[in-house]
């Protein structure tokens, strides 16, 4: 019989160490750890806040799945519209940009009677007016002309009921009345349908105000102070010799947030091109191109 090594220290001997299984226990508890933390951290999803669970990360996101009735609704879903149409110019916040578009928040516009306020984004808007006592003295296209009843209502709702106004909800009904005396006698689709592309484009040009900036027909734009070219919107006539048609339709629908401006250290010009993308629509859009390029002079041809 071999004889067992005699691992007991000898009292001479340097430490020595030998290889161990580590205990199945402690792999098991580490195993039910984690098992617990992530089932943990899963429940409280929302940042720990005990009301929000998976797949749900916030209590806004929830917000807007909740079953909602009357001007809470007709708000929420105005809220949409605003960010979409409205939101770029005059801020998330409601408060506008100094110089540029004045604020909603606290005016006394979104405060006045519904017809007077549903002008503003069907027919549009240009200076001077006062805001809560201030003077501003700008433009503001009828950005609002492409939307429907039920979302004028509500976008109009949302800011009459947000940061800290408190006017009254809007009604759908209002809307219709207001569109009509708006728009009076304006062709009908039959009409539309039967009109060359360019005389369509130029009832386009009308609908979304173009003109405010633009001036009649296109022709001639207003001031611009500090603006590059020539501190004037510019006139649209000649745009056929500096785009193409898909050049064109895209930077309508991008419009031009940052004016280039004359003084570099000026202030920032009063008037840019707002961004018509989701508010024109594309048959419109494609119309708008062709009276565009219809404006440019017959005969005005540089060969002498
Ligand atoms: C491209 C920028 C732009 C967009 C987009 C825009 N506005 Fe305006 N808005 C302005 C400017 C500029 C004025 C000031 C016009 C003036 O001086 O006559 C104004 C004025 C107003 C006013 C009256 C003044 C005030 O501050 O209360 C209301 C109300 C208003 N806008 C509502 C809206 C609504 C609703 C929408 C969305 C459907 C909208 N606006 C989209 C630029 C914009
Ligand atoms: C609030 C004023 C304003 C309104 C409303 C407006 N624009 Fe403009 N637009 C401008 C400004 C400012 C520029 C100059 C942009 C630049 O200098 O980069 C411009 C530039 C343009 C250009 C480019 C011109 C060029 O020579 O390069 C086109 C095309 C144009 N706008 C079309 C339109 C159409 C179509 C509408 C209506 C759907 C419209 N704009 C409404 C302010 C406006």
């Amino acid at each position: 019989m071999d004889e067992q090594p005699d691992y007991r220290p000898r009292s001479d001997a340097e430490p020595t160490v030998t290889t161990d299984c580590v205990p199945i226990w402690i792999v098991v508890l580490a195993l039910v750890l984690l098992f617990l933390g992530a089932y943990y951290f899963d429940l409280r999803s929302g940042w720990f806040d005990t009301r929000i669970y998976s797949p749900y990360r916030t209590p806004d996101q929830l917000a807007t799945y909740q079953p909602q009735s009357g001007a809470a609704a007709l708000a929420a879903r105005g809220r949409t519209v605003y960010e979409s149409v409205c939101g770029l110019c005059h801020g998330s916040d409601g408060l506008g940009k100094p110089g540029q578009v004045p604020p909603l928040a606290g005016s006394d516009w979104v405060a006045k009677d519904m017809v007077s306020l549903a002008r503003v984004p069907l027919a549009g808007l240009n200076g001077p007016i006062k805001v809560s006592g201030k003077d501003w003295n700008l433009a503001m296209a009828p950005m609002g002309a492409g939307l429907s009843d039920t979302e004028l209502a509500a976008v109009l709702t949302y800011i009459r009921t947000s940061w800290g106004n408190q006017s009254g909800a809007c009604d759908e009904s209002d809307m219709k009345s207001v569109r009509a005396a708006v728009n009076g006698n304006g062709p009908s689709a039959v009409d539309l349908a039967k009109m060359s592309p360019p005389d369509r484009g130029h009832i386009v040009f009308k609908k979304y105000g173009c003109f405010q900036c633009h001036g009649p027909d296109g022709k001639g734009g207003v001031s611009n102070f500090n603006a590059k070219t020539a501190e004037q919107v510019p006139s649209l006539i000649y745009v056929a010799d500096g785009y193409n048609k898909a050049e064109l339709l895209a930077f309508i629908s991008r419009g031009e947030r940052v004016i280039p401006r004359k003084n570099p250290n000026g202030p920032e010009p009063p008037h840019f091109m707002p961004k018509w993308g989701g508010i024109v629509t594309t048959n419109e859009l494609s119309d708008l191109a062709d009276f565009l390029f219809s404006l440019k002079p017959k005969g005005d041809k540089l060969d002498f």
